[in-house]
Order: C-alpha cells, then structure tokens, then sequence
C-alpha cells in the first residue's frame, strides 16, 4: 500500500479538507509511491491562518535563535543524507548521485543561511544633521508561499524556505505533486529541529492549490519557480495585488565552444549540462553554439558520448541517466521531435522514446543530439526540458554571443575558449544571469546569487547575499537625539545657502 502524507498546519500533520486526492509514481517503474491530499481553497486559508498567528511570534525571535533551528535542520539532512537521497530519486527519477547533489545543496543552503542569522547586517551612514544617527535594517515581508518544482525536490525548497524564515517570514510551502515525498521528509525535519508550529505549514495539492495559495488575501510575498507560463500569471495577479514576487522560470541554455578550445573538456561539459538529471534542469544547456572550424569533431565527440550513455533507473549504481518525470512530459519531448524534424533539423543520435531492459514500465527517451539547428528554429527557442540539445554553427564569437543572447530566457551561459580576451569579451556580452567560463552551464553553488534575466525572472535573485533582499524589505531608521526639532534639508549650518 502506498503511503498516504498529511498537509501539516499549525504543527500538526492533518488531513485535507477537500475529498481530491493525488498519487505519485516512481517514474522509472510506474509504481505508485504516495498519496496526498489535492488541497481545496479551506486547507490553504488554515495554513496561512496558522501562518498568520505565528508571525506575530516568530518576526520577534532573534535572527540568531532562528537560525539556530535552520543549522539544527541542516545537521538532521546530512545525518540522513542517504535516505533523503534515495527518496529524491524514487519520486522524480534523477539517478542517485545527482539526488545526493541535490540534497547536499540543500545542506550547505541551510548552513549558509543560519550563518547569516548572525550577520543580517544593515547599514549606519552620518546624518547630514548634527546628533542624529541613520540607519537600516530588514524586515520580513510576513506571509511567503513558497511553490516549488519537482527537478531539484530538496535543494529549492531550501533555497526559499530557509532565507524565508531566517529573516523572519512564516510560510506555506505548496511542492510540485511530483515531488510530495521531498517535500514531507523537509517539513519533518524543520519540525524536529524545534520550528514552532504554523512556521512552515504544507500543502499539497496541483496547480489549483497554488492558485488558491497565490490569491489568498493574508499572502504577502510569493516564492515560485516553475514555467513561464504559470510564472505570468502569478506575475500579473502579485502585479494586481502589489504582493511581493520572486519568481524563477525557464531556460534555454547554450555553451559556446570556439575554435581555440579544449573540445574534450567542452565534450565533458556538454555531456554533463545537457544530459544530467535527464535534461530537466532549468540550467540545462539545450544548445551548443560552436565554431564551424571545430563543429565537426565537437558534434562526432558528443554524439559518441551521448549515445553511450546508459538509461535506468537512478538507483542502480551502472545508470547514467534516470527516466523524465512523467508521461506527459515523455509526450512534450516526442512532440519537439516531430518539430525539430519539420523544421529541417538532423537527429544524430537519439530520438525517440527507450525501451527495453527494464524501461518499459518507465518514462526513458533516449539522449537526443539534434544538428542543422538554425538559432530562430523552435527547438532552439523553447524549453524541451528533456535530454535534448542542440549542435548550431557559428563563424565566430559575435556572433556565437548574439545567438546566444537571441532567446527569451536568460538564466546560464558557458564558454569554452583558451583565449582570455575572448573570455573576458563574452563573460561582459553575455546577457545571462549566470556565465560560465570553461564549465557547462549547471553547477551553481549557493553562496552567489542565482537568477536570470529576461523571460527567466523578475530581477529577483535566490541564494547568497541576494536572497536576503528577495525576502526582506528595507527599514529606513532616524534617530535624532539633538533634543531639539532639526529640519533634513532645511537646516542647514549659519552662512550656508
Ligand atoms: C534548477 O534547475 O532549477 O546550477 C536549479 C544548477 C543547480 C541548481 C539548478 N545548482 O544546475
């Protein structure tokens, strides 16, 4: 029988209001895992209710007591690393070591924010004013809905949850249904690690339950990563409603590799950016721009590489690559097939759905290399979130950097050059969020700023320093202690105009 997880608000795990409920699948064998509740519009008034009543304590512990619980919950992670791990990878298919990268930046994300506890600085500046002192200092938004994806099950809510709470937020954290175990396993551990109820409340649920949760009247500041599609919407309503936003959608990556490269260690690159966690990363580099001079040798190196990489399921110790999440996004992925082919694309190796030895069950599409990729041609234009990429030419770096920049996404970017004046040239001209110099496009670490530019974001950044500026606004503080009513910009010194 699977398991059944509880919402849990105001520290208690409860049962769904609402009779809807979901299942999740292992999406390597097809077996169902859990269920949950597909929580109604009264579950999420309850969990930002029970919100609301605890922000009224929770906003007055000191950052360093809050972050104290954040470090507690870091320990708790490492010390079942293992276990989590395995959970992230029978739940959305990536094979175990990435789940084990995953879970692990969710460890370092909490430890590097409870260290953050005890430096969540502001600033002090003179006052143009004799005996008076200027300041600033954070404070939280209040209520943050946190909506997070399947791809990275630990480490985004992570990235949200702990800077929410260190700056003094309360949440309700609706997870992808794709990735409700993570979610639970996350709940359960702030739990032991002595968050006060109705902190961090869960819901689980779909697109419905995050709607309900964006438009609940007491949310202040919405948390999202997921597509763009669902990322405007919830842009206009926070728009409406002048709510606070950070949102996090989508990419279409590329690695430029010149001519002057090192193309094996661009192969490596390629292969990993492209292929790792089955393409399904919003990092992923779904688009190669190399240099006609070196477009042959880098594509035969490439293709070569990718298709020798072995489907399976993650758990297995010989898999390369897990299955895609589910079986609508196995259709998405056959559908841009058809569309690359229509559009005059070659598939060089790749292609299709895999099957056979042990994948029937599962949701396994082949590691895909299209070439004869023209930049404007839809595949390589819109997020496949797949094991898909792109061999596109360029003649040299002007060029590479204009493709590069010519999609609506804007999240990460590689070179691959030996050439430091090019590097230095692309490393200004790329108008991603994130560049990479002779590394793919993936890997972020959580003490920089992590976000992108046009169509990926909103100008809001998660991780490092940034994050505590997604979270928290600023508090402007005066303090005059002359005794005496003194006038900024009117009181000036004698003989001054
Ligand atoms: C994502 O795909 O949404 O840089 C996040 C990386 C990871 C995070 C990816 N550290 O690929």
């Amino acid at each position: 029988m699977p398991q059944t997880l509880l919402n849990y608000i105001n520290g208690r795990w409860a049962a769904s209001r609402s009779d809807a409920s979901l299942e999740r699948e292992n999406p390597a064998i097809g077996e169902a895992i859990c269920s949950f509740a597909d929580s109604g519009p009264e579950d999420v008034a309850a969990a930002v209710e029970a919100a609301a009543q605890a922000h009224q304590t929770w906003r007055f512990v000191p950052a360093p007591r809050r972050a104290e619980i954040l470090f507690r919950a870091a320990e708790i992670m490492a010390s079942r690393k293992e276990e989590l791990s395995r959970d992230v990878t029978i739940e959305m298919g990536k094979v175990l070591k990435e789940a084990r990268g995953d879970v692990q930046e969710g460890i370092d994300m909490s430890y590097y924010v409870a260290g953050e506890g005890r430096r969540m600085w502001g600033q002090t500046t003179p006052s143009e004013l004799p005996n008076k002192l200027n300041m600033t200092m954070r404070q939280p938004h209040g209520i943050v809905a946190a909506i997070t994806p399947w791809n990275f099950p630990m480490a985004i809510p992570c990235w949200k949850l702990m800077p929410a709470l260190v700056t003094g937020n309360t949440a309700v954290f609706k997870p992808s249904p794709f990735s409700p175990l993570s979610a639970y396993n996350l709940v359960r551990i702030l739990e032991e690690a002595g968050l006060p109820p109705g902190v961090v409340n869960l819901v689980f649920g779909g697109d419905q339950t995050g709607a309900a949760l964006v438009e609940e009247p007491r949310v202040n500041m919405v948390s999202f990563t997921g597509s763009l599609e669902v990322g405007r919407e919830i842009a206009a309503y926070c728009g409406r409603y002048n709510k606070r936003l950070h949102l996090e959608m989508g990419g279409k990556n590329a690695i430029i590799i010149l001519d002057d490269a090192d193309i094996d260690l661009a192969i490596e690159g390629a292969v990993w950016s492209a292929f790792g966690t089955s393409g399904q990363r919003c990092t992923a580099a779904s688009r190669m721009i190399v240099h006609e001079r070196v477009a042959g040798v880098f594509g035969d190196g490439l293709v070569a590489r990718a298709a020798a990489l072995r489907l399976g399921n993650g758990l297995e110790a010989m898999t390369d690559v897990g299955p895609v999440v589910s079986r609508p996004a196995l259709e998405k992925i056959e559908r841009y097939m058809e569309i690359g082919r229509d559009e005059g694309a070659a598939v060089a190796c790749g292609g299709s759905r895999a099957s056979g030895d042990g994948l029937d069950q599962g949701y396994f599409f082949q590691p895909t290399v299209f070439t004869d990729v023209r930049p404007q041609m839809r595949v390589a234009q819109e997020e496949i979130f797949g094991p898909v990429t792109d061999i596109i030419r360029c003649s040299d770096l002007e060029e590479a950097v204009a493709i590069n920049n010519g999609v609506q996404y804007g999240l990460s970017s590689a070179i691959y050059t030996r050439d430091i004046s090019k590097a230095f040239k692309a490393m200004e001209r790329i108008s991603t969020g994130i560049v990479y110099i002779n590394a793919g496009t993936i890997g972020a670490e959580v003490h920089l700023p992590f976000g992108g530019t046009r169509g990926t974001g909103n100008g809001h950044r998660e991780a490092g320093q940034a994050a505590l500026d997604s979270y928290s606004e600023w508090k402007t503080v005066y303090i005059d202690y002359s005794g005496q009513l003194q006038k900024a910009q009117i009181d000036r010194p004698e003989g001054e105009a």
